[in-house]
């Protein structure tokens, strides 16, 4: 019998609990592993809060969003004796191996563990952002899929009735999958993306081009990361977190107040923010998320450390946790010109 640590790590996401569930209860039914919960992301591991998770507690936990065990931003590498801290805690609770279920941050922390010898861990892919790369989806971004398509959807009945341009401002840091992927389902007439700095006149010029060819309204996605051609990114804050990130936000409202001032076409904004990141995952979610977590302590049983389950075509592979990390996966051109299309 092992003793496996986990934990969640970075901005939560729906299918987080997916992956406990399914991880504890191969690790404990199949394999007779004991499961142990770390509070708050590495935070937890550095303070030394544990739950020790059974089959039983972890039950009926697969349809909820958020994480029973917490989350946090927490970078071991920025903490005096961080790095100290995290392999005596470990070596105290007796854990031989961890599964860190993160995104970028939270992976690359897992990576530079790995560096070190002295820490084995297993990574799972996480993030609505869908930006890591060696795995074609991470869970979660699905569901923030299907919220901001939702989303639109609404905005798309009342740009209607009034003849406004709706301003979406969704999330997506570095990358615009969220954008793109709800844009193109909710049949957006510009989407702007962090991958490619835009010209708002061109935009402007789209919504143009519409109205006149008799539309009353139109619906622009803007992910919170995208800049226009002259400018930089807008922050809500400069205030950096543990990783160097500031806090984006505020484009949307830029956006509102431009295109209304060059087209004269009444403009409103809508922000999604945390909403994306909220509630039940959808049924792929659950589904990706519950062979992440099978495939997860699979891995752990062979010994195979160092790794990060992935997801290529429709197969789960391990892949080394630095091909996960130190480079983001962003908007590949074709799907942008697929989007294209639909503009103006
Ligand atoms: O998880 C990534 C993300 O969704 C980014 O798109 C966004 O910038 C960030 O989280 C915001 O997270 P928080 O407000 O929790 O720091």
């Amino acid at each position: 019998m092992a003793r496996i640590g986990i934990l969640t790590g970075g901005g939560d996401c729906p299918g987080l609990n997916a992956v406990i569930r399914a991880v504890t209860r191969k690790g404990v039914n199949v394999y007779g592993h004991a499961i142990v919960g770390y509070r708050d992301g590495w935070r937890g591991v550095l303070e030394n809060r544990t739950m020790h998770l059974t089959p039983e507690n972890t039950s009926g936990i697969l349809h909820r969003g958020g994480t029973i065990l917490g989350s946090s931003r927490t970078n071991p590498f920025k903490e005096d004796r961080g790095v100290e801290l995290v392999k005596e805690n470990l070596k105290a609770e007796h854990i031989d191996s961890l599964i860190a279920i993160g995104g970028e941050d939270t992976l690359g922390v897992a990576d530079k563990l790995t560096d070190t010898r002295d820490v084995l861990v297993v990574g799972v892919p996480k993030t609505i952002d869908n930006d890591l790369n060696a795995t074609d989806y991470t869970f979660g971004f699905q569901t923030a899929v299907q919220i901001c398509t939702d989303a639109i959807d609404r905005l798309h009945t009342t740009a209607e009735s009034h003849n406004r341009v709706m301003v979406v401002e969704v999330m997506g840091r570095h990358a615009g999958w969220i954008a793109i992927h709800s844009g193109l389902a909710g049949g957006a007439d510009a989407i702007l993306v962090p991958e490619k700095p835009f010209d708002v006149e061109e935009v402007c010029e789209h919504i143009r081009h519409r109205h006149h060819r008799g539309r009353t309204f139109s619906i622009v996605v803007v992910a919170e990361g995208a800049t226009p051609k002259e400018g930089a990114e807008t922050l809500q804050s400069n205030e950096k977190d543990a990783f160097g990130h500031v806090r984006l936000g505020g484009i949307g409202v830029w956006l509102e107040n431009e295109i209304e001032s060059r087209t004269g076409y009444e403009t409103r904004v809508t922000i999604l923010g945390h909403m994306q990141r909220g509630g039940t995952p959808t049924a792929y979610d659950r589904v990706l998320a519950t062979r992440f977590g099978i495939a997860a302590i699979d891995a752990v049983e062979d010994g195979d450390f160092g790794k990060m389950v992935a997801l290529q075509g429709t197969n789960i592979v391990r892949v080394p946790l630095g091909a996960a990390v130190g480079e983001l996966k962003t908007v590949d051109q074709s799907l942008f010109d697929a989007a294209a299309v639909f503009f103006g």
